[in-house]
């Protein structure tokens, strides 16, 4: 008797957990059957007064923009802005064959809601008045504070940068009347789109131009994604940084093609598990992690890998430099299949790194360790490596594998391999060899905790 209860009793066991499974299941099964579904929740949630995804679509030309290239679109791009910010998932709209003039401008968090969309297909121009610029701002179209916020679209943003370049502004025949005409541009250059205190930041297939100084700027972000993203600006135009990342985590930036002044991707204090992938370099100083440590501050950075990426006619290839006189580290950094062409120096660690015109004699220093190259391969212009460390706090961990870099002036070894104070391993043969790194590690007497 008591076996039949127990037998029952767990065949409704069954029944239950079996119609537990069919329950939980119901969603995802239809949720897999395609759009429908998400239909009929969204018109569902719109009965029920919610918004939805992209439900609400701001277009910047029904605020008041002209998109004529001249009149100023500002207070038309902060109308948008005030409304866009209010509805959750809703879009921003720049449309397409429009040149919007738009002055220094915060598209600005927190009370925003999450998820917007800033779809951006028609061009931006930065104003080339000094009476545009107050003094020492730092960026012209900056987003801060977000939840969420993507740009996509095939737009441009051109900065305009050339007025800026040059030291004394050239008269600019098509600005606005009301605008300065002579006055020189103060003496901080703007970053073009910066991106401040922000999670869950994605730029995709826009292009940005002609910055007065660097193109593109995370600062204290987190899940940040780039990718199919063009940065376009002269080899010569000063301090043109591509893309810079600083106090930035869980970065991922792929598929662009950077071409521009100076660094590629900067990669700066604070910034870890940054992963860099399938990008074209130059021209331009290439992608560079620091310069760390500047005027004696602590520095630190770790986890970035950089991969399948393609450097031509760049002043270095894959670089690490820091400042005499920091602290902090630089520490498991991995650069692989890295294809150079016409690259000055393809590898450097500089330690000594210093633009100033003189450095004093330091003993601190950004502790360097855990630095892997994996098939570095191609052709330079001036030195295949250069390993410049720090007396007191010399590179350990450094480790060279499938390295066939080659003068571009055949059979013709130009100089160097360099190599101070650097300890690791080659775990291939090299081309050339480089003989000068020194085998084994050495104990770093400070710990560097970051
Ligand atoms: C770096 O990666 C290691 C190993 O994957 C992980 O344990 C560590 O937390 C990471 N560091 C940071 C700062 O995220
Ligand atoms: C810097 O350090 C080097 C080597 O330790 C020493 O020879 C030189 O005199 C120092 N220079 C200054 C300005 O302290």
């Amino acid at each position: 008797m008591s076996t039949l209860k127990q037998r029952s009793l767990s065949l409704i066991i069954i029944v239950f957990i079996a119609l537990l499974v069919w329950c939980s299941c119901l969603k995802p099964c239809h949720a897999r059957q395609g759009k429908q579904y998400y239909h009929k929740i969204a018109s569902t949630d719109k009965l029920g007064g919610g918004s939805t995804a992209n439900s609400a679509i701001f277009n910047v030309l029904h605020y008041g923009a002209k998109g004529d290239g001249r009149a100023d679109d500002t207070k038309a791009f902060e109308a948008a802005w005030g409304a866009v910010c209010k509805v959750k998932a809703s879009t921003l709209t720049v449309p397409s064959g429009s040149v919007f003039l738009v002055k220094p401008i915060s598209f600005s968090g927190p009370n925003c809601q999450s998820d917007i969309v800033f779809q951006l297909d028609g061009t931006i121009i930065a104003p080339t008045g000094s009476a545009s610029w107050s003094s020492g701002l730092l960026q012209w179209i900056d987003f801060t504070k977000l939840e969420r916020i993507t740009i996509k679209g095939k737009g441009v943003i051109d900065g305009q940068g050339s007025v800026w370049w040059n030291d004394s502004p050239t008269y600019n025949p098509t600005e606005d009347l009301e605008e300065s005409k002579s006055g020189k541009m103060q003496g901080t250059k703007p970053t073009a789109l910066r991106f401040y205190g922000s999670n869950g930041v994605t730029v995709t297939g826009i292009t940005i131009q002609n910055s007065p100084q660097t193109h593109l700027k995370f600062d204290d972000c987190t899940n940040v994604q780039v990718f199919s993203v063009s940065v376009s600006s002269p080899g010569d135009s000063p301090n043109t940084d591509g893309i810079h990342l600083q106090n930035s985590r869980d970065v991922t930036i792929y598929g662009s093609n950077l071409a521009c002044g100076d660094d590629c991707v900067s990669i700066q204090t604070g910034c870890s598990n940054v992963n860099i992938h399938n990008i074209n370099c130059g021209p331009g100083h290439g992608i560079s992690i620091g310069g760390l440590g500047r005027d004696n501050t602590r520095s630190c950075v770790s986890n970035v890998t950089v991969r399948d990426v393609k450097l031509q006619n760049t002043l270095t290839g894959v670089r690490i430099k820091t400042w005499p006189g920091g602290s902090g580290s630089v520490q498991n950094v991995m650069f692989s299949n890295i294809q150079v062409s016409e690259v000055e120096t393809p590898i450097k660690i500089d330690q000594f790194y210093c633009d100033k015109s003189k450095c004093s004699n330091e003993t601190s220093a950004v502790a360097v360790r855990g630095i892997q190259y994996k098939s570095i391969t191609g052709t330079y212009t001036k030195e295949p490596v250069h390993f410049a460390c720090s007396d007191s706090l010399p590179c350990t961990g450094v480790s060279l594998n499938t390295i066939q870099l080659k003068s571009v002036q055949e059979r013709q070894q130009l100089s160097g391999p360099f190599c101070w104070k650097a300890y690791g391993v080659l775990e291939t043969a090299t081309v050339p060899p480089i003989d000068c790194l020194n085998s084994g590690t050495t104990v770093q007497t400070k710990s560097e905790s970051c």
